[in-house]
């Protein structure tokens, strides 16, 4: 069989210690807010992996809807040798690409990255296992530092997927896309995945499922929180909020304290008062349009070649080449 190799960027430590970083920044600021990646222990990616099956949440379907019809386009236009994953997950709607890739001949290898390594190592696995006679090299790390040296024989498809892209705050993206351009050749590929803006109500039912998924998702950062830095906060002391920002067209979840709290964070020297009705960002999940995805593609020195999206128009998915 093939053999699956795992490379760690990233170890708990470090991990802890960015965590640190994050919490004294976002904690102690007048509006309180913490990145979106610190959902995702095994639990929350766990918990994501729910998600995507809630009849709330269309993104995922939308998308590999796209990807299952477009997969043969994706291999011929571009001849790929190699598919690179960022935030690989469980790697699920990844198949249909690699299916087509590997009929089509070209793919040897594939690259899954992602920040939990219990996800990471368990998808690399399972994909090793079914598909023999590929390199599996899955790297666990924060695509936000880790791009530098990406492996790989080109030309590479870079694949970052389900709307991700999203989460990054405005100039943060512009950041991001140019890293992704520069690790690549000219003539190399990224697939990109993209939300649309629509119907606020659609949207705000996919952040606030009835069944209460997300909700669990949202409050999970508040474990890790408890796990990593010997923090003492009580889930049940936070209400799970999903609001549309109009003017930035992004979704924002939150937590608000539902009473007066303090919470002790002894891993970052910290100790976080909250006043009842007081709001912590968790997350923002930034929705596009068609134009201002090609042109923050441009931006970063990508040029758009193809644009599709479901026949429900809900979700877009564009292959850029970098030139
Ligand atoms: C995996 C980051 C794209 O923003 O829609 C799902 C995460 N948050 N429900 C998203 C998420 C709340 C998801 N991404």
């Amino acid at each position: 069989m093939n053999d699956v190799i795992i490379e760690r960027h990233r170890t708990g430590e470090d991990l802890t210690a960015a965590l640190r970083r994050d919490v004294r920044e976002g904690l102690s600021a007048p509006q309180k807010w913490l990145p979106a990646t610190w959902f995702y222990d095994a639990r929350g990616s766990d918990l994501f992996e729910q998600i995507t099956a809630l009849p709330e949440y269309y993104p995922t379907r939308a998308e590999r809807e796209v990807l299952l019809r477009e997969a043969p386009a994706i291999a011929a236009a571009t001849g790929a040798r190699t598919l690179v994953e960022l935030g690989a997950g469980s790697s699920e709607k990844t198949r249909a690409l690699l299916d087509a890739l590997r009929s089509a001949g070209t793919l040897t290898g594939f690259v899954p990255q992602d920040v939990s390594a219990s996800a990471l190592t368990e998808a690399a696995e399972a994909i090793a296992a079914d598909y023999p006679d590929l390199v599996v090299h899955g790297v666990v790390g924060d695509f936000t530092v880790n791009l530098g040296e990406l492996p790989g024989t080109p030309p590479r498809v870079v694949a970052f997927l389900g709307g991700t892209i999203g989460n990054f705050p405005p100039a943060e993206r512009a950041t991001f896309l140019r890293s992704v351009r520069e690790v690549l050749k000219p003539g190399e590929w990224l697939l990109l995945g993209t939300d649309l803006v629509k119907d606020p109500a659609t949207l705000v039912a996919a952040y606030d499922d009835a069944r209460g998924v997300t909700a669990e998702f949202n409050r999970n950062v508040l474990t890790v929180l408890n796990s990593r830095l010997g923090a003492d906060a009580d889930p049940a002391d936070f209400e799970h909020v999903a609001a549309w920002d109009a003017e930035h067209e992004w979704i924002e979840m939150r937590l608000r304290a539902r009473r007066d709290l303090v919470v002790h964070v002894p891993g970052a020297g910290l100790d976080v008062e909250f006043r009842e009705g007081e709001h912590l960002r968790t997350e923002v999940s930034a929705k596009f349009r068609p134009d201002g995805v090609r042109a923050e593609l441009a931006d970063a020195g990508f040029t758009r070649e193809h644009w599709w999206t479901d026949e429900a128009n809900r979700f877009g998915v564009s292959l850029a080449r970098a030139v």
